[in-house]
């Protein structure tokens, strides 16, 4: 998952790249580089790690006159993250940015070698390049890509620039690119946030159709012909970049909870909207999605099970793709995803789609695939997340959850009096109390972050809730976790218990209080040190380090418990030095499979 951006128009070229590419950093940073021309002269500069340090290269090499250009910034897929394996591609006239993965490139790289030719990187995409490069010789431009797209098996988005050519050439398949259309200037980019700044109207390109780019006009072609495509526009509001003063775009998103969280509950508060998620006519539910928004499946599952009576599965999105579907009931498959275009995600959806289930889409991202393709869609609305690791639209897809298993239960007459929209309602302010006692999650943070591995266990919700804990922790401060169902340790894993290793104990459960807690003295007499996660009701602990949210209902409990695990991540991280906004190897969304 790379991002592109390319620019054709008056404006100062490396500007609109560069901040198109800070905008799209979050979908990977191992690398960047850009493209410029001023229609004679080609120039490409290229850096390891972040945009910033592209942009000190870019600054001191004089590029005021050109008129176009093309950017990338990378999530090594093919090729470790160094400066020959960085975007742009040259190969012969044509220069290339890509996102995705051509799975048969070693097969056509070793032809493309027999015909002369020699490479300098180890990356797919210079394989792209060569071949546009081979074609262009024998015939003109649009004929070569479509040659080119013929012998491509997997996924890509380019945005192509060739010698003694004006034009940007722009097309994809699986991964995304739309075309931007402006005022005598035209964009391509991975998304809206990157040249949302410049114009609100965009073209989605479908597969098959190559967009040819210049100031005053975007062309599409498609077998060849030219054909019209709907101009869309988008609302986005851009990225808001600041930081409010946080230290951390982590930090300000997880503190973000309680307003973006009211104003969902606010939004569902009506009986006409609360309808809109009532499933209580599905027998079965197939969840599918992948890391957090997986785990915020589970959590899902739980609350359906437990309350609404409905039958629930929960897949990985790259599992749920290659498992023998049975559908011999109503059912529904919901995908849920932040950034509504992780790969595997989307081609479950189409799966399902395929199999004519039909799918629901719980998306925070509106202009995204999953958004645009799913039957029905639930949008979070948490906002831009610029922390890759995720957390207030994770919160905000158990609250859907939640709230569907609520009105669903309610429609089934399943509740009892007491369960009413209020546990909802009373959310906002008690995650604030939550959100308020940093200095206990920092506390417990100083006696973690020297340790090299620990657990997390639970039982039921809880273990869903451990799923997310551990890899919040693991993701942004690369100290080695792994949440299992307490009852299970025993089994075996309890052979990794040293002296002194943590173990989170997460309880919210009060029928399971007893027994999580017997498997925590399992780990604690083999020399554990335990650590209680739970609520004030159930909080007889004495003599552990503990952290305690306030009790409320169990629909509403897990958006208590895993905030406060998020800034127990975000302070260990914060110990341990790490890149808490963008860490290592990873990526915001995961646009490859
Ligand atoms: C980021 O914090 C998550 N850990 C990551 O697993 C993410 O949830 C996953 O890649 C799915 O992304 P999506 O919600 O955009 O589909």
């Amino acid at each position: 998952m790379c991002g592109i951006i390319g620019y054709v128009g008056n404006r100062k070229t490396t500007d609109v790249l560069l901040n198109g590419l800070y905008a799209l950093e979050y979908r990977g940073y191992d690398s960047a580089g850009v493209a410029i021309s001023n229609g004679k002269v080609e120039k490409i500069i290229k850096s390891v790690g972040r945009v910033n340090e592209l942009e000190k290269k870019v600054d001191k090499d004089n590029l005021s006159d050109s008129i176009f250009g093309i950017a990338h910034t990378r999530w090594a897929t093919n090729g470790e993250a160094n400066i020959n394996n960085a975007h742009p591609h040259k190969v012969g006239k044509v220069t290339l940015v890509h996102n995705g993965i051509i799975e048969n490139a070693d097969l056509l790289k070793e032809q493309l070698i027999k015909d002369g030719y020699k490479f300098t990187s180890d990356t797919d995409s210079e394989v792209a390049a060569a071949l546009l490069d081979q074609a262009l010789q024998t015939t003109d431009v649009l004929e070569s890509i479509e040659r080119v797209t013929e012998k491509l098996k997997g996924s890509y988005a380019f945005g192509i620039m060739i010698e003694g050519d004006n034009n940007l050439y722009a097309l994809r398949k699986d991964s995304p690119l739309l075309i931007g259309i402006g005022d005598n200037e035209n964009f391509l980019a991975s998304d809206i946030t990157a040249i949302i700044k410049y114009t609100n109207k965009y073209i989605l390109l479908d597969v098959k159709d190559i967009a040819v780019l210049n100031k005053n006009s975007v062309v599409i072609y498609h077998d060849g012909k030219e054909i019209q495509k709907p101009v869309q526009l988008s609302d986005s509001k851009g990225v808001d970049n600041t930081k409010n003063g946080y230290a951390h775009h982590m930090l300000k998103e997880i503190m973000e909870e309680p307003i973006v969280l009211s104003r969902l509950i606010e939004k569902y508060a009506n009986a006409e909207d609360l309808a809109k998620l009532d499933l209580h006519d599905y027998e079965e539910l197939d969840i599918v999605a992948c890391g957090s928004a997986m785990y915020a499946g589970l959590v899902g599952q739980n609350l359906f099970e437990e309350y609404a009576n409905i039958k629930v599965n929960v897949y990985p999105a790259s599992e749920y793709r290659y498992k023998k579907k049975i559908y011999n009931q109503k059912s529904l498959v919901i995908l849920i995803s932040q950034s509504g275009e992780t790969a595997d995600t989307i081609a479950a959806m189409r799966e399902a789609h395929e199999l004519g289930i039909e799918t629901l889409g719980i998306v925070n991202n509106p202009d995204s695939t999953i958004a645009r393709e799913c039957d029905r869609k639930i949008l979070t609305n948490a906002g831009v997340e610029i922390a890759v690791a995720t957390t207030k639209a994770y919160i905000l897809q158990v609250c859907v959850l939640s709230l569907m298993t609520y009105i669903t239960a309610k429609n089934k007459k399943l509740l009892s009096d007491n369960q009413d929209y209020s546990c909802f309602e009373k959310l906002p302010a008690l995650l604030k109390e939550v959100l308020d006692h940093e200095e206990e999650y920092e506390s417990i943070a100083e006696k973690l972050y020297k340790k090299e591995s620990c657990f997390y266990i639970g039982r039921g919700i809880d273990y869903a809730l451990c799923m997310e804990g551990s890899l919040k922790l693991k993701e942004v401060s690369y100290l080695h976790s792994e949440a299992y169902q307490a009852g299970e340790l025993k089994h075996g894993t309890i052979s990794l218990i040293e002296e002194d290793m943590p173990v989170l104990c997460i309880i919210s459960d009060k029928n399971l209080k007893d027994k999580s807690i017997s498997n925590l003295k399992e780990t604690e007499a083999r020399g554990a040190r335990g650590i209680i996660i739970t609520t004030k009701d159930l909080d007889d602990f004495e003599g552990y380090d503990k952290i305690i949210v306030p009790t409320t209902s169990m629909f509403t409990q897990s958006m208590l418990i895993v905030p406060a695990l998020q800034l127990l991540s975000y302070y260990v991280a914060l110990k341990r030095g790490c890149d808490i906004d963008k860490p290592r190897n990873l990526a915001k969304s995961v646009t490859v499979e």
